[in-house]
């Protein structure tokens, strides 16, 4: 197995929240749904001077910055997002010309719902474990806005942010042996967004049952491609990050994937497994999702970091399995494995400082933005002009002759 890898990770999370007390009280719901039904408290809005752009170059600027890594090192660039700005021209291009990536990167977007963001990794650590490959270094972003129909069922999964992860050989954060993940495509009708439309359009229930088809038919592929017999992936993985739109899907997979690994065992026996392994596997990975909602993406990268900001040095030398998954429907199960010296990473990951920013807004003030982010206006308020955020060197300016513009 090649030694390739994440080296470091980076997050953008945008600067306001909405509590679900809030949203529920205005939708007239019990809270109970949101925070213990959906296991969620508040979620990220994104201001209108924000888009998928400036959050993709914002958490890859802080990476470039705190690893030292000049653009011109940069080889590979792959942005994934399903909330794109532009049909044609990818968010990847606006990425390289704020970051002032060199001409010679291949630079590309890469769609396949929350899949793509792990598309682009697999694919990037794939690249750079061939030996004839001049690719040295390679950066992963996803970016996503989580945005579903005002008093939809959905709404309160919304969310907003972008990842980047630094892939290189010899990595200091954690490798991937690609050839033994599993994987898991179908073709299905459970999430999508027809060209033209703002929102998804989601069979809500539907969506859970695929997600949950998909992680048992990756949890099969991985477990043959390990060779195991005697032993399950119980045995092998110290942690487990699923996809998380909302925090209790976690829950839900877990549940899940005791129920396949341990078949032989009694209901109860299954049970006492699934409480103890969800505390000590799953449990540290949740408050970003909690806090942030989903970033679609970058949801299993958040998950990875906020599983580093609780355990810390504890994570160093360990097998963390990580379930990515995207309707429509494509998933993998991988394994990371990490380096036993991260300590630098961790010191820098700022992460909860990042949360620990964030105003919160009203329910009127969501309402403003969100209904301001249906149409194409250009904005340059005060407000942005005001702005001061140690997280955010990027800001969308308005649309020119039909031209994006940034500062
Ligand atoms: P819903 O109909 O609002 O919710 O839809 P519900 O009635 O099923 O209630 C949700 C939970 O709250 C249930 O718990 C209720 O019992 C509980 P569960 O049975 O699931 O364990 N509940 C309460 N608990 C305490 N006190 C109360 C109370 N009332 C109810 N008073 C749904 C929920 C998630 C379907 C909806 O929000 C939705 O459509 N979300 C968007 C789609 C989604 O997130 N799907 C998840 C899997 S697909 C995926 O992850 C891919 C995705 O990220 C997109 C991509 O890949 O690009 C979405």
């Amino acid at each position: 197995m090649a030694d390739v890898g994440v080296s470091d990770i980076a997050i953008h999370i945008p600067i306001y929240y909405l509590s679900h007390h809030d949203l529920a009280a205005a939708r007239n719901i019990p809270v109970e749904k949101y925070t213990v039904g959906l296991g969620n408290k508040t979620m990220a809005i994104i201001p209108n001077w924000e888009d998928t752009v400036t959050m993709a170059a914002n958490a890859a600027w802080q990476l470039l910055n705190k690893t030292g890594t000049d653009p011109d090192e940069i080889q590979q660039m792959v942005v994934s997002t399903e909330s794109g700005v532009d049909y044609s021209k990818p968010v990847a291009s606006y990425v390289q010309g704020l970051l002032k990536i060199g001409t010679q990167c291949r630079v590309y977007e890469i769609k396949h719902a929350c899949y793509g963001g792990t598309a682009g990794l697999i694919n990037s650590i794939d690249r750079l474990s061939q030996n004839s490959s001049s690719t040295k270094k390679a950066l992963v972003i996803m970016t996503d806005i989580a945005r579903y129909g005002f008093e939809s069922l959905g709404e309160p999964t919304q969310g907003a942010g972008a990842i980047a992860l630094l892939v290189e050989r010899g990595p200091k954060f954690f490798t991937v042996d690609t050839s033994r993940n599993g994987v898991f495509s179908k073709n299905v009708f459970d999430f999508w967004r027809p060209s033209g439309h703002s929102v998804p359009i989601v069979d809500g229930k539907y969506s859970i049952e695929c997600y949950l088809t998909a992680l048992e038919g990756a949890a099969q592929h991985l477990r043959s491609n390990l060779g195991l017999k005697k032993e399950n992936l119980f045995d092998i993985l110290d942690y487990i990050i699923y996809h998380m739109p909302y925090s209790k899907m976690a829950e839900k997979a877990h549940k899940c994937l005791v129920e396949a690994e341990y078949k032989d065992l009694d209901s109860s026996s299954r049970e006492r497994i699934f409480e103890e392994s969800f505390k000590n596997m799953v449990a540290p990975g949740l408050r970003g999702v909690r806090e942030v909602g989903n970033i679609y993406t970058g949801s299993v990268y958040m998950g990875l970091m906020s599983l580093l900001e609780e355990e810390r040095e504890r994570v160093e030398g360990k097998k963390i399995g990580v379930f990515s998954y995207g309707s429509g429907c494509g998933a993998e199960f991988f394994i990371c494995d990490v380096k036993p010296n991260i300590k630098n990473i961790i010191k820098r990951l700022d992460f909860i400082k990042q949360l620990d920013r964030r105003k919160k807004i009203s329910i009127d003030h969501y309402t403003h933005i969100y209904s301001k982010q249906d149409k194409d206006v250009i904005f340059f308020s005060p407000e942005v002009q005001n702005f001061k955020d140690n997280f955010t060197r990027f800001v969308f300016k308005g649309i020119k002759d039909h031209k994006r513009q940034y500062i």
